[in-house]
């Protein structure tokens, strides 16, 4: 136990310093364009396209390779399943971050840093990854909506958009949402309500005009019981990448 507990920390710490280190590490292949590091690190939009693989994903296995992981920013939530999420939707989500549609500080951060290419890699790596040998999901939800609930799907229309069991999205750029952390969907619903706030928010049209309709405390209805469901999407540990 002490063992896993010093290891939690260390990925942590990692986490924390993981940005700045995916920044001064040295690439893998010396293909990258003559900017030296510090120059890199002032523009952030293009150096990573020689980065390896793993270079690329360490720096995001700190929170979202550890299951439970939590952040504390704007409320306590666990960080989102990423695991199985479309790739379509992970990029249109990196993207987000990066334009600034998305306004969540520290994946903005993130974001910057990638190339299109980071992006592309990144985003096929993380549909993928667990998938493999996984039973498809069945089309009706594994557990029926209270009365109230049903309402509230009904009336915002979800699965016409994120498909038969909110996890079969009509478009590859929608995200799975069934089983994602319902404290994390709770944070998500609410942010496309924000507007004109720097540092929170998301300015997607769609699902701003959707959330609006409904009080905190519906879309909290709604993200207890999207969450209770069995999904697609995980978090999935990934040792391998782990250097501590
Ligand atoms: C310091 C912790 C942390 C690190 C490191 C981190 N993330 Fe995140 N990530 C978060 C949090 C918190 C959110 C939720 C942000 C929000 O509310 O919009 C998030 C959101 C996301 C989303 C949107 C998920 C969704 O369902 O819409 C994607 C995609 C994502 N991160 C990918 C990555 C990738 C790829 C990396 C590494 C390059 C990374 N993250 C690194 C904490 C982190
Ligand atoms: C017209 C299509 C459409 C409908 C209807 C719709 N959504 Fe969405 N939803 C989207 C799209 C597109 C996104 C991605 C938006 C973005 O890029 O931030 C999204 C994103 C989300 C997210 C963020 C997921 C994440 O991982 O961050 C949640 C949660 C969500 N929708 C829940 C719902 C719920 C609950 C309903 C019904 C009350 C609903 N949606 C109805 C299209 C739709």
């Amino acid at each position: 136990m002490n063992k896993l507990l010093t290891t939690l920390f260390a990925l942590s710490v990692a986490c924390a310093t993981g940005l700045a280190l995916a920044q001064t590490a040295p690439a893998a292949a010396p293909a990258a364009p003559s900017q030296a590091p510090a120059a890199a690190a002032a523009k952030p939009a293009t150096p990573a396209s020689a980065k390896s693989l793993e270079a690329k994903i360490e720096m995001c296995v700190g929170c979202h390779g550890i299951v439970g992981y939590r952040a504390s920013f704007p409320e306590v939530h666990r960080v989102p399943k990423i695991a199985g999420q479309s790739a379509k939707y992970i990029a249109a989500a990196l993207q987000a971050y990066k334009t600034g549609d998305r306004k969540h500080p520290t994946m903005r951060g993130i974001a910057e840093t990638l190339s299109e290419q980071d992006v592309a890699d990144i985003a096929a790596y993380y549909q993928n990854l667990g998938q493999a040998g996984r039973a498809p999901l069945a089309d009706k939800p594994s557990r029926e909506p209270s009365a109230q609930v049903a309402l509230l799907l009904q009336k915002g229309n979800c699965a016409a958009c994120h498909g038969a069991n909110l996890s079969k999205p009509i478009d590859p750029s929608y995200p799975k949402i069934a089983g994602q952390h319902a404290d994390y969907l709770f944070v998500a619903l609410k942010a496309y309500k924000i507007e004109n706030n720097a540092a929170l928010g998301r300015s997607n049209g769609v699902m701003g005009a959707i959330a609006k309709q409904f009080s905190n405390n519906e879309l909290k209805a709604i993200a207890n019981y999207v969450g209770s469901l069995d999904g697609e999407t995980e978090t999935i540990p990934e040792s391998r990448f782990h250097r501590n």
